[in-house]
């Protein structure tokens, strides 16, 4: 296993639109370009190459068998959060302390503005996938497993959602339900309870409210990659 480094980019040409990580070389997947970058003993990235102006602290996002993840330069992850192989993270999203985003045997892909809480896991059967949408909430310490999560969804605090169910876009999964395997919530449904059972339409008032929060969360990740400091 290895420790790898977590950096912001701003390329010069400013282009960048992702970047993944090697334990010394940052590379600008969509330039196909990379850089060196050296350590001082607080961890922190000193010197790189002139292309690039960079800021950064340490983070753990780990290769597995060649495989690397790829976090959007705009996206904030906690150094106390794994992120492990074949990864996709895309920009403006914030993933917690604690949270797993385990690429290893499976794929994992998470769209723009999502926030992945504290403590949730993400993971994927051999050769299959979870895929995550754009501006998703996933609350503290659910657990999704092979499945399929579409946009702008809000995922409970606490819940499951097991291998190959889907959950729609807009639908709302209650704190501490389980999304059966195979099971479906449909497009703007709220759904609660074990098994997840759908209680009603979401409204347009709630989806107001989640939006906000959502974008509570994509201002965190921007205030979080300056505003937080180990003591
Ligand atoms: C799921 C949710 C939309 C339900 O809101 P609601 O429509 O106001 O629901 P109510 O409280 O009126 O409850 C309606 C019924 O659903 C049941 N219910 C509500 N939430 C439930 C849950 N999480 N699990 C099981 N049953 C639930 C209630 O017991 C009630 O059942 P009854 O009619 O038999 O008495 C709301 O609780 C919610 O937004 N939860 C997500 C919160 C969360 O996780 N936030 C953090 C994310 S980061």
């Amino acid at each position: 296993m290895h420790c790898y480094y977590h950096a912001v980019a701003i390329l010069e040409k400013s282009s960048t639109k992702s970047i993944s990580i090697d334990s010394r070389r940052l590379v600008c997947t969509n330039l196909g370009r990379s850089a060196a970058f050296s350590l001082n003993p607080r961890r922190e990235i000193t010197s790189l190459t002139t292309r690039f102006v960079m800021v950064g602290k340490y983070l753990t996002v780990y290769e597995f068998e060649q495989k690397k993840p790829i976090i959007g330069i705009s996206s904030f992850v906690h150094d106390k959060a794994s992120v492990i192989g074949d990864v996709k993270i895309g920009e403006g999203c914030f993933i917690g302390a604690g949270a797993v985003v385990r690429g290893d045997y499976g794929i994992i892909e998470i769209g723009d503005r999502t926030s992945i809480q504290e403590n949730s896991v993400i993971h994927a059967r051999p050769d299959d996938k979870c895929v995550i949408g754009k501006d998703v909430q996933i609350g503290h310490g659910a657990i999704l497993h092979n499945c399929s999560v579409k946009d702008f969804a809000v995922i409970g605090l606490g819940s499951r959602i097991c291998d190959f169910a889907t959950v729609g876009a807009w639908a709302i999964v209650g704190e501490g339900s389980v999304v059966s395997a195979k099971s479906n919530i449909p497009d703007c449904k709220v759904a609660v309870g074990v098994p997840a059972k759908v209680l009603r339409d979401v409204r347009q008032d709630e989806k107001d409210l989640w939006s906000s929060y959502k974008k509570k969360y994509t201002e965190l990740a921007k205030r979080y990659k300056t505003g937080l400091k180990a003591l």
